[in-house]
């Protein structure tokens, strides 16, 4: 049955309980991104050059940049995730075993739970104690749904809540970050959701209710987001009336340090609060949310929430290729968007003299088209990505990656049947998407330390997709390099590259400088059309390539190599440094 075409801009525009939207401007110009001392070359159009800068680190990265969202919505709990205990769904303790087994390998940092707009309507008690007895609610998304979707999907029956999304990070080896209803919950009810997870064994009422749920130690929860953007269906609040809410919830909470961990340096151990940011490129927003703090009474928080959606009149599949630059063209439009995200923190943070700085956290990111997805009318927002999305993937991280000294965490919206999902499944049928692939290719970056790296090319020209007078040009080329250092002192250089024209191959060369490289290896992620998917049927019709050595030539410097990158292609190369 095909799925009547759902709008999320126009849905969280009009829905009752939602009062605002996320848009961003359709043209900003990008910074320069050329660092100085670093000179362009004027180079033949099929041609690019990489220098990797191995001695100028901007910062750790960690599995946190590549981090996940999952909301109770359409798809992505029910049937993405949550299969339960009896299904013939292989799962381990109700939860998709195949989803486990293959997100472990991405070493995700932290998964973002349970929302999104849905956070701001949970009762996180509903989701604890017998599952048989939880209550049934109706959904917040439940108005987006076609009328013949009933099941999980609008009427919310509790049964993935917080000791199975606990189950989950355990599984995949990630950290829990949750989302607090800030709009019509209090801050008692926050301050109770941070006991049951983190009051030790047997100390409380709520310790003891994890203990009967099954889990006597605490979870040590960290992460703490107040509220879901707060501008729009989280309470549609200005930035000063979101920033006394922040207050009141952030004026005490119970703190419960892992015993292991008792405080030397309170700050490593205490809960990381991370407060709502602006919509969109609404700078001011940060500012007046910042200036209300007053620094004798509050904790500025760790981080403040970013959300970027690049929302795209196109179809997710036929697309020309205005669609697919106009597409490739948002990580460049974003990086500036976060530089000045970034100086608005920076000045913020100043002006009320906090002496730590606040970090920006993309939790929500993503594209999103007019959806088509596999056909399942309860799956919202579920979208089949293409190669497209397999390149914007790779230009995010590595705008991650450069930006890394600002950003300490991004969720990509979302994990699973929703808009840039790794997974797709429908009941037992179950693919990893081209998104899927990007995050394996970049996953040895993780646990590195990101260097400058300055990629030049010639830009890219296309038309305009609804002028075609009018001539655009992005970047025409994308990349970013870790260094990992070992025990024999030599250690390794990860880099990427990412070649976006969509139909010309390109011939790279890149410039490790001041090192030697002893021996690499080269995998890609590449398929002779870019509308390329993975389906239910046919779920290798895109997957990396087999990994081959790097070939080395005499005749260049030791620390220089050049390959040939397909179209529409990313690259990963693992470089091992000579001593
Ligand atoms: O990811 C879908 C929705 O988009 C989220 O619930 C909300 O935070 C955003 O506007």
């Amino acid at each position: 049955m095909p799925v009547p075409p759902f709008d999320r801009r126009r849905f969280l525009q009009t829905s009752a309980a939602t009062l605002g939207a996320l848009a961003l401007p359709s043209a900003m110009s990008a910074l320069p991104r050329f660092a100085s001392g670093v000179r362009r070359r004027n180079v033949p159009s099929t041609d690019l050059w990489v220098d990797v800068l191995p001695h100028e680190s901007i910062a750790p990265i960690t599995g946190n940049h590549y981090g996940h969202f999952i909301e109770h919505l359409g798809g992505v709990i029910y049937d993405g995730i949550w299969v339960g205990e009896r299904s013939k769904i292989p799962n381990i303790g109700g939860i998709r075993k195949s989803l486990v087994d293959d997100l472990r390998v991405l070493t995700p940092g932290v998964i973002r739970w349970p929302g999104g707009c849905f956070a701001d309507s949970y009762d996180w008690k509903d989701g604890i104690g017998p599952r048989p007895k939880r209550p049934s609610r109706l959904n917040y998304w439940s108005s987006a749904l076609p009328n013949s979707v009933t099941g999980p999907a609008r009427y919310e029956d509790n049964q993935f809540g917080t000791p199975e999304f606990m189950q989950l990070c355990k599984m995949v080896g990630a950290q829990p970050y949750l989302a607090v209803n800030a709009r019509s919950a209090t801050a008692l009810d926050f301050a109770q959701w941070v006991e049951y997870c983190n009051a030790p064994r047997g100390t409380t009422t709520l310790a003891k209710q994890r203990e009967a749920d099954g889990v006597p130690e605490p979870y040590n929860v960290r992460y703490w987001g107040i509220g879901n953007e707060p501008w729009g269906c989280g309470g549609r609040l200005r930035p000063e009336e979101y920033a006394e809410e922040y207050r009141r919830f952030s004026a005490w909470v119970p703190w419960f340090p892992p015993k292991s961990e008792l405080p030397r340096d309170q700050e490593a151990v205490m809960p990381r609060l991370i407060a709502g940011g602006p919509e969109g490129t609404d700078y001011e927003w940060t500012q007046k949310f910042l200036a209300v703090m007053d620094r004798s009474h509050v904790r500025l928080p760790y981080g403040l929430s970013i959300h970027d959606y690049f929302d795209h009149d196109d179809d997710v599949f036929s697309f020309n290729a205005s669609g697919w630059y106009t597409m490739l063209l948002q990580p460049q439009l974003f990086a500036d968007i976060l530089q000045r995200h970034a100086a608005a923190v920076d000045q913020g943070v100043k002006a009320v003299n906090w002496p730590r700085p606040v970090t920006l956290i993309l939790d929500e990111w993503g594209p999103c088209y007019h959806s088509t997805g596999l056909g399942d009318p309860s799956h919202l927002l579920e979208q089949v990505p293409t190669m497209r999305d397999a390149l914007l993937s790779s230009l995010m991280f590595d705008l991650f990656h450069a930006h890394a000294d600002v950003l300490s965490m991004t969720t990509v919206a979302q994990s699973v049947n929703c808009l840039q999902s790794l997974f797709l499944t429908s009941g037992e049928k179950y693919t990893k998407t081209p998104v899927y692939h990007a995050f394996a290719l970049y996953q040895p970056h993780i646990g590195g330390t990101s260097v400058r790296t300055v990629a030049s090319s010639d830009r890219i020209s296309y038309a305009d997709e609804k002028d075609p007078h009018v001539t655009r040009a992005i970047d025409g080329v994308s990349a970013s390099a870790t260094r990992h250092t070992s025990a024999d002192g030599a250690g390794h250089i990860v880099v990427t590259v990412t070649n976006p024209r969509m139909d010309q191959p390109a011939s790279a060369t890149v410039s490790l400088r001041g090192v030697t490289i002893a021996s690499g290896e080269v995998t890609q992620l590449a398929h002779g059309d870019p509308h390329a998917h993975n389906t239910f049927e046919a779920p290798e019709t895109v997957r990396l390539s087999e990994t081959k050595p790097l070939a080395l030539s005499s005749s260049t410097p030791s620390g220089m190599f050049t390959l040939t990158l397909p179209p529409a292609s990313i690259t990963r190369i693992i470089c091992k440094l000579g001593r």
